[in-house]
């Protein structure tokens, strides 16, 4: 695949199925489906968005490059509408883990093991990590990037069912049994939780709080850092 697209979407890009039926929710310009039909990869793509500004800037778009006849562009939340239309691949990149794990939520049609979920949180990883174990996601790939001063994750997700609790090391740095991509962005991406991890820690001792399970949860991010 090629084609100016930047690292945080190109690796959504690269987890997106050949020639699958593809949904962006949340698409804004529709970089990243204006992208897979330029290079080929994709046939055709429903573009979701909540707001009407997005939806037009993405029109545009894709008027600009001649693709409009193989788009739709749907003015919806999250995802919920667009059962029964064929769509093998979703998109939900560029909000908050939180977000995403609600738009997710609230799409009952998304629990199919045949659909491949390709997530882009830009915060809360740990909370959309914990929200798909609990409900039978799993996490078959995390890729991760550096772009503009950060790192970013990006996940393919699919549905087996097999619903549980993660501890939370495995919220923070994903579990065993997910392929990595870009093994030297995730180790810095790590380093930065740590960081953030301390820096929280220590403003909860200064302030007099029980900060143990913190401290635990350092102490063992630090150990699974340093196999890396
Ligand atoms: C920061 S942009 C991300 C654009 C693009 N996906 C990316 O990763 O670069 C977030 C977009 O999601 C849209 N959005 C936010 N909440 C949404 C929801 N519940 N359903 C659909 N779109 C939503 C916003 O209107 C905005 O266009």
């Amino acid at each position: 695949m090629k084609s100016a697209l930047n690292a945080r979407l190109l690796s959504a890009a690269e987890l997106t199925r050949q020639n699958a039926t593809f949904a962006d929710i949340g698409t804004d310009h529709a970089y990243l489906p204006l992208f897979l039909l330029d290079s080929g990869h994709i046939g055709y793509a429903y573009c979701c968005d909540i707001n009407e500004g997005p939806l037009d800037s993405a029109r545009r778009n894709a008027e600009e490059r001649g693709r409009s006849e193989q788009m739709s562009f749907i003015l919806t939340d999250g995802a919920a509408a667009l059962s029964g239309k064929g769509i093998t691949d979703y998109a939900i990149c560029g909000m908050g883990g939180e977000l995403i794990a609600e738009i997710i939520d609230r799409a009952p049609h998304l629990a199919d093991s045949s659909l491949n979920l390709i997530l882009q949180p830009m915060t809360r990883q740990e909370k959309l990590r914990e929200y798909l174990a609990s409900h039978g996601f799993r996490i078959v790939t995390e890729s991760y990037s550096f772009d503009a001063g950060k790192y970013y994750v990006c996940m393919s997700v699919c549905y087996d069912g097999n619903c549980r609790d993660i501890s939370g090391l495995e919220a923070i740095a994903g579990s065993r049994d997910s392929a990595f991509r870009g093994r030297e962005y995730r180790l810095a991406y790590l380093k930065a939780k740590l960081s953030s991890l301390e820096r929280a820690a220590s403003g909860k001792l200064e302030a007099g709080m029980d900060c143990s399970a913190d401290t635990e949860l350092i102490e063992q991010l630090k150990e699974y850092i340093s196999k890396l």
